[in-house]
């Protein structure tokens, strides 16, 4: 048996599960192991250096696995932005199929993307941008609630009402995101009226999960309640693990500090060295309220399926098992 959905169908992946874009995380041999799975990996442009690096990582991920998988782009205002238009040309020239876009409008990708069979997965996080990237074109829509790890956006509202708000207006395939790590996220998902799920976090604490152990024990042995939200003040909330670092960004900026009083406690490099080193006050680094639902540092093979069975198993046994006839009550 298997979950066949809107998702699924569109975007040609055999379960309704996609990881999207982590920056340091989201690289080839994760990718490919959620590729192998059965899911929709994305790799994470801009965490590749130079767009001469995001080709070699697609050739790496095509390497170690011939399952499609996909490349994340997220757009984010900034100073001295990459070189966004060099990123999107090796996307079509490695013939990837499917990007997930993220962070702002994706008007200025889209017909380039189109124009080349590419289908586009936008990620936002209020219904009134989802509606807008419909009405844009875009093939897929991933919403991501206030629980997500990385950038919930200002509106601090929960899946458990996103999810469904979002799904009274959008046609086409819409995944969950934000808070889902096991069966019972995806089938409150699916019930919630998506197609599906998207996992951050999650798939950050697996095996193949290219970053170190140390992470992953942190996140096994976080609670749901260990997560800081930084940024707020600047109207950019993101959502980090609570260590030293983020708790001192937090109350630098709670005291009226700017932007500049925090830079250098949240470069990315200080933020990469926890990934590399294990150090987990090295930096900050991101990961969502699911840590409370996450026990274990399963292969991504182990993960998804176990998923997959237990939704199944919850559909068909728990849930159509409490249908009963009113007159055997
Ligand atoms: C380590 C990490 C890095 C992330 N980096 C990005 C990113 O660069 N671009 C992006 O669109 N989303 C990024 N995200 C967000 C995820 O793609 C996803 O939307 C989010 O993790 C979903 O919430 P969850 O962690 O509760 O599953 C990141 C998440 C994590 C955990």
């Amino acid at each position: 048996m298997t979950i066949r959905t809107k998702f699924t169908e569109v975007f040609g992946v055999e379960h309704p599960i996609a990881q999207g874009g982590m920056q340091w995380v989201g690289r080839a041999e994760l990718v490919a192991a959620v590729a192998n799975a059965g899911a929709l990996g994305f790799i994470t442009a801009l965490t590749q250096p130079t767009p001469a690096d995001l080709a070699n990582e697609i050739a790496k991920t095509r390497d170690l696995t011939d399952k499609p998988f996909g490349v994340n782009l997220t757009i984010l205002p900034s100073i001295n932005p990459p070189p966004y238009d060099e990123y999107r040309q090796v996307i079509v020239d490695s013939g990837i199929k499917i990007v997930e876009t993220a962070g702002s409008n994706p008007a200025p990708h889209l017909p380039m993307f189109h124009d080349n069979g590419i289908k586009v997965l936008h990620k936002c996080t209020s219904v009134r941008h989802a509606v807008k990237a419909q009405s844009l074109g875009v093939d897929g829509i991933s919403i991501d609630g206030f629980e997500c790890a990385g950038h919930p956006g200002e509106d601090d509202v929960p899946g458990l009402v996103l999810i469904p708000a979002a799904a009274n207006q959008i046609e086409i395939p819409m995944i969950a995101s934000g808070g889902f790590g096991d069966a019972r996220g995806l089938v409150a998902a699916l019930a919630l009226g998506a197609d599906g799920i998207n996992m951050g976090s999650r798939f950050m604490c697996t095996v193949e999960s290219p970053i170190h152990q140390n992470v992953k024990e942190a996140i096994v042995a976080g609670s749901e309640l260990d997560t800081e939200l930084i940024f707020r003040p600047l109207r950019n909330t993101g959502r980090v693990a609570s260590n030293a670092v983020s708790r001192e960004v937090v109350e630098i900026l709670d005291r009226g500090g700017k932007f500049e009083d925090v830079k250098d406690l949240v470069s990315g490099a200080r933020g990469s060295r926890v990934y590399e080193t294990g150090d987990l006050d090295a930096g900050i680094w991101w990961v969502g309220t699911v840590m409370g639902l996450i026990n274990d540092i399963p292969t991504c093979g182990e993960l998804v399926s176990r998923i997959v069975a237990e939704a199944e198993e919850l559909i068909t046994e728990r849930l159509g098992g409490a249908v009963v006839e009113a007159a055997i009550r």
